[in-house]
């Protein structure tokens, strides 16, 4: 399965990004997100770096993931902060649900995870039934030169006193005419010096340019639909930026 988050991936995703770590996002949709008292999606929800703080600003999250690695690791940072959200198993292409939301909020470039632009498109317009009138859709996306500029790297992350996992992460094809470029990411769990674990995974994401987001987010229905650069809400996107972020309101 593509963009699996299998069990080495999601215990390397939460030694490197555990609840704490912000790129910029937690502050700023806490921010954004200060005037919605209802009920909030975070589709992609991981390992629950971003959810727990939403949780501690006193939101209400209901959060989905693919991956039941992930959401085991989720699970246990809600008990070790002391939080409670309700979190599920589901995929973008199909997550159907009667609730419905105040706001819908991805980050950390997850919308990227959808390498088909048609898929996409339907994941949008999924969002904006789901979501109440007035409820807004916000979603980040890196910015297309860091995806098509990947390089064959080597990580690795001491997990325990004996063991550490690494990741071997190899470019395989970058599909200029559908914006998906695609990696082979291998990792390794070594005990003690002793491999003892692998896992494969083939990681694909998809690159959208401004002016194409904003115009899938307003053919999926939304309007005011806001593209800005580096966390600075309103600010057109600079050619250097690593970052931008998406917002459209359900009127
Ligand atoms: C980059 S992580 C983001 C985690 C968390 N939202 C954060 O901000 O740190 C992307 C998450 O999307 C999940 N994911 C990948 N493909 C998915 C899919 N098709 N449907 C639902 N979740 C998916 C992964 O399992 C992973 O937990």
């Amino acid at each position: 399965m593509k963009n699996k988050y299998g069990q080495l991936s999601s215990l390397v995703y939460e030694v490197d990004k555990p609840v704490g770590v912000s790129f910029g996002d937690v502050e700023y949709y806490v921010d954004r997100l200060r005037d919605v008292h209802g009920l909030i999606l975070e589709p992609g929800v991981g390992n629950g770096r971003f959810l727990v703080p939403l949780l501690k600003a006193g939101k209400t999250v209901v959060g989905y993931d693919a991956s039941p690695n992930m959401l085991e690791v989720a699970h246990a940072a809600l008990a070790q902060h002391k939080v409670k959200a309700d979190l599920v198993v589901g995929d973008f292409a199909s997550f159907q649900t009667e609730q419905r939301f105040d706001a819908i909020v991805i980050p950390a470039g997850t919308f990227q995870l959808i390498d088909s632009f048609n898929v996409a498109m339907l994941v949008l317009a999924r969002f904006y039934q789901q979501l109440n009138k007035g409820g807004r859709l916000m979603l980040d996306l890196d910015a297309a030169q860091a995806i098509f500029n990947s390089k064959p790297s080597m990580r690795k992350w001491q997990v325990s006193d004996h063991a550490l996992v690494t990741l071997a992460s190899t470019p395989l094809s970058i599909d200029y005419a559908n914006q998906v470029s695609t990696e082979l990411h291998r990792y390794e769990l070594w005990e003690n010096g002793q491999l003892a674990r692998t896992e494969l995974e083939e990681f694909s994401l998809r690159w959208w340019s401004p002016s194409e987001i904003k115009m899938a987010m307003q053919l999926a229905g939304f309007s005011n639909v806001a593209v800005s650069g580096g966390y600075e809400y309103g600010r057109a996107p600079h050619s250097n930026d690593e970052l931008i972020s998406v917002e459209g309101v359900k009127n």
